[in-house]
């Protein structure tokens, strides 16, 4: 009997143990980096790709014409460009589509759906994943950098109207929109405060403001921050300098939450890093789901994937 109990108390103690491992956010950074090294075995062309720079020479002999060195800001934006530049059909499908995926971005943007005003904006719309959801509420306007983005929302989404343009100029009167939704654009831009006054002036009084930026301190978020140049800027996104960016703007009830602890799904069912086939296995789902809900559990909320910020536009008539 004595034994047993013994055995009991030495079970117990491990577990503790084993709870308070998992618990600690190096765990979940580890379980990250295994993940990356068998990510990159995949994803090594693309991340190539990202990285060129240099023109190859056509010939061993061919002198290599290097190209003069350009300013930070110059070759920032020269990043951006090529990141942006052309559309991207399958990370559209993948979003809208893919079993496994594409339901976590409606969860993602259901509380923001549901509340919508229209007309709706949104800025930095790429190829219009969030307006194939925000278009179910009413009317939509997607705003754009990049034409060949628009061409190819436009040609998915006859519904909406589009518009290029810099988010720092957007091409509408004042209070023009009932709603304004901006995702993942903030850490691309140069000056993000710009683009947030810019958001701001074109939203109607009691109009609905609704910000998605990664946050830099999640594991997986850092993690895409090193492996794609384009990302680099997420690393200084976090929940109190998106407040920092809100708090000087008219704006009103405005909350701030962190959303999806450890988006897993997002990573091992990755269109181009991942495998999206795994998706369709529903034991699979059931499994990442539950990891994830283990994270949700674990990972502070400080550290969560998404920081989602919702106000509404003072009246400062
Ligand atoms: C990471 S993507 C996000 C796209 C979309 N919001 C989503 O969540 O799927 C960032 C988008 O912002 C656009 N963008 C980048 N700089 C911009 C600027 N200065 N003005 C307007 N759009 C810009 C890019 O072309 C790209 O479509």
């Amino acid at each position: 009997m004595v034994r047993i109990a013994q055995l009991l108390e030495q079970g117990q103690a491990w577990s503790r143990r084993v709870w308070s491992a998992a618990r600690s956010t190096h765990v979940w950074d580890a379980v990250v980096g295994i993940l990356a090294a068998r990510l990159l075995a995949r994803g090594k062309c693309y991340i190539a790709w990202q990285g060129r720079s240099l023109p190859r020479p056509e010939r061993a002999e061919t002198p290599l014409k290097l190209p003069l060195p350009l300013a930070t800001d110059e070759r920032s934006a020269e990043v951006q460009r090529r990141y942006f530049e052309s559309a991207d059909a399958a990370r559209f499908r993948w979003t809208t589509g893919a079993p496994g995926f594409a339901e976590t971005e409606d969860d993602l943007l259901a509380p923001f759906v549901e509340t919508i005003v229209g007309p709706c904006l949104e800025i930095g719309c790429g190829e219009g994943n969030n307006l194939v959801r925000l278009l179910r509420c009413g009317s939509c306007v997607g705003v754009d950098l990049y034409p060949r983005k628009l061409y190819f929302a436009a040609a998915h989404l006859p519904e909406a109207r589009f518009a290029a343009a810099d988010a720092t100029a957007l091409p509408f009167r004042a209070a023009a929109f009932g709603s304004v939704f901006i995702r993942d654009l903030l850490h691309h831009v140069p000056a993000p405060d710009r683009v947030l006054v810019e958001a701001v002036r074109v939203l109607a009084p009691g109009g609905r403001f609704w910000l998605l930026e990664p946050n830099g301190r999640n594991p997986l978020v850092r993690l895409q921050a090193h492996l794609v140049a384009a990302e680099a800027g997420v690393l200084g996104s976090s929940t109190s300098s998106i407040v920092r960016l809100l708090s000087t703007l008219p704006l009103t009830r405005l909350e701030v939450r962190t959303l999806q602890p450890l988006p897993l799904r997002r990573m091992v069912l990755h269109y181009r890093f991942g495998l999206p086939a795994l998706g369709q296995i529903s034991a699979m789902r059931r499994m990442l789901a539950g990891i994830e809900w283990l994270a949700s559990r674990t990972l502070p909320p400080s550290r969560w994937a998404y920081i989602a910020a919702t106000a509404e536009r003072a009246d400062v008539g």
